[in-house]
């Protein structure tokens, strides 16, 4: 990991500032990416500023609604509580990397429209990470650990009904 030390002098006052910088080296849905960052730079931030790729949605900011989702290494990860410089030679997926093998839509994609699981669909992206980690790690999960995988994913449309069934129907695909 590089770090370098930034100076910056702003026209209107010709004042110093000193903002550290480093240099990111990783794997993003596939592709390899670097980019000089500011070391304050979050993941979220790094995905839908830097990146463009506004699938990955910001809710709360805080850990607490799954939205910002992401595979970090094969695990789902909240990417406004990590930073930038965390993701040091790691791979990242995002909602617009996740593929069925034919290259098409990915199983969980299908099944979640087929289900009617996407409403206003903000929490869509991180449910769809959330679940795509857990049935990795999990093929066979039952309804039980369907509900506690997601239990970190807030909806405000669905219901979770239609998830479930949804996670479920995906299964055998993945
Ligand atoms: S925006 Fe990251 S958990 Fe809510
Ligand atoms: S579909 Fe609207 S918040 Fe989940």
């Amino acid at each position: 990991m590089i770090f370098r030390t930034g100076i910056r002098v702003t026209e209107k006052n010709k004042k110093i500032t000193h903002r550290a910088k480093f240099s990111l080296k990783c794997f993003v849905n596939g592709e390899k990416v670097e980019r000089d960052l500011d070391s304050s730079r979050s993941l979220i931030e790094f995905i839908r500023l830097d990146l463009g790729l506004k699938g990955t949605k910001e809710g709360c900011g805080e850990g607490e609604c799954g939205a910002c989702l992401v595979l970090v290494d094969g695990k789902a990860v909240n990417s406004c509580l990590m930073m930038a410089v965390q993701l040091q030679g790691k791979r990242l997926i995002t909602i617009e990397g996740l593929k069925g093998r034919d290259g098409g839509l990915h199983p969980l994609q299908k099944t979640f429209m087929e289900e009617g699981a996407v409403q206003c669909g903000f929490c869509t992206p991180g449910l769809i990470i959330a679940s795509e980690a857990l049935l990795k790690e999990n093929p066979h999960a039952t309804v039980e650990d369907i509900k506690r995988g997601l239990t970190g994913n807030l909806c405000r449309c669905t219901g979770y009904e239609k998830v479930i069934s949804a996670v479920e129907k995906a299964k055998t695909d993945i």
